[in-house]
């Protein structure tokens, strides 16, 4: 292999694929980044999420579909592929946007693994899978070996790629590892997710939106660690496996709004609002095959990763987008 690896990173404009793409430039790898810009999300906030990449010599975004583009070429020129791109979100997943969901992440994803299945030249492929296929939890903490049976329809989309990805490794040789993350947060979190709002909402004192009892438990893991656990994916002499990716910050809604007023020093407000369909009540990642096949060890507190998101919040603030 020369000294600089290419990588290919989809969902390049992304929360995860933004900071993959930058941690893989730190360590010298040429990247191309590949995003759709789909309407989820405002195309304003995955540019802002591109800003530090735009420029940068090692970097090349390519504005494209998995769904339609011609991408054997594309994996042609990769040594690794990190495939981050997909739709997500639990609890919009029901519905007429369903078909965005098997398009996103069950199509875009068999047609990645084609063309990966042509290349002599890969070495690796990482797929962003979810504890969303767990569905509701039997038995704590969350194993491997627990069979899967998701709770919404997103993690059914989320499980049926990574069969695929298992089945094109078992028939092709593709050499796939699937990383499981537990709801990811930190600088760039999606709008629609948790931190996000809950930090907006209490910024601009306003009510914090709680489904539910607030009782119910995320393994929370900062992005950081995501990333971390994708390089350590390229890296470890393990092919064809599956592995929980959790930040070992489990906490319930409740005390992450506790939490949240130690950071700012003040009091939230809470509105409760209805329990979610397809939200699971626990999520609790057992990482010790992380551990020991991978190295994998989070590294980054609950408090100081709010702290991050929380200062990074503001700044956003400052230039406008995030008062959406
Ligand atoms: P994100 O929406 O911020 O990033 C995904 C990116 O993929 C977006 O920029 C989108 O435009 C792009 N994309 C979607 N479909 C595409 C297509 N067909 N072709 C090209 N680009 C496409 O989401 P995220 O939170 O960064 O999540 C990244 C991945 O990690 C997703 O696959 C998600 O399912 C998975 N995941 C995320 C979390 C989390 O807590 N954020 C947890 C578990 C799994
Ligand atoms: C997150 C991501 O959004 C999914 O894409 C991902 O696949 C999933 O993690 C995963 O781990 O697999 P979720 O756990 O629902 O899903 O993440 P958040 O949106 O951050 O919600 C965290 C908790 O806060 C949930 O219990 C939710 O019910 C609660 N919540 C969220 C509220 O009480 N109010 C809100 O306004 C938003």
């Amino acid at each position: 292999m020369s000294s600089q690896p290419t990588s290919l990173v989809t969902g390049a404009a992304g929360f995860i694929g933004s900071h993959l793409c930058e941690r893989l430039l730190e360590l010298g790898h040429q990247v191309i980044g590949v995003d759709a810009f789909t309407d989820y999300y405002p195309r304003p906030v995955k540019e802002a999420n591109l800003a530090a990449l735009r420029g940068q010599p090692g970097f090349r975004l390519v504005e494209a579909d998995l769904t339609r583009a011609e991408l054997t070429g594309l994996v042609e020129e990769a040594d690794f592929v990190l495939h981050q791109a997909g739709q997500p979100g639990v609890r919009p997943s029901w519905g007429s946007h369903f078909d965005e969901y098997v398009a996103r992440n069950i199509l875009a994803t068999q047609r990645l693994l084609e063309a990966a299945r042509g290349s002599k030249r890969l070495r690796r492929v990482v797929f962003a899978s979810s504890s969303s296929v767990y569905g509701q939890a039997r038995e704590l903490p969350l194993r491997e070996e627990s069979l899967p049976q998701p709770y919404s329809p997103y993690g059914v989309t989320k499980l049926a790629a990574e069969h695929l990805c298992r089945l094109y490794h078992q028939n092709f040789g593709v050499p796939i590892v699937a990383l499981r993350y537990f709801t990811v947060y930190g600088p760039r979190q999606r709008p629609d997710m948790g931190f996000h709002r809950f930090i907006l909402a209490a910024l601009g004192d306003r009510p914090i939106p709680v489904y539910g009892d607030g009782e119910q438990t995320r393994d929370f893991t900062y992005v950081a660690d995501a990333v971390e656990a994708n390089l350590l994916a390229l890296a470890a002499p393990v092919v064809g496996g599956l592995f929980n990716i959790g930040g070992g910050s489990r906490a319930s809604v409740n005390e992450i709004l506790r939490t949240l007023e130690e950071v700012l020093g003040v009091a939230v407000r809470r509105e409760g609002q209805p329990e979610q369909p397809g939200d699971v009540r626990h999520t609790w990642a057992d990482t010790t095959r992380a551990r020991e096949l991978l190295g994998f060890t989070p590294r980054v507190s609950l408090r100081t990763g709010l702290g991050h998101q929380v200062a990074w919040l503001r700044q956003c603030l400052k230039t406008g987008w995030a008062e959406r």
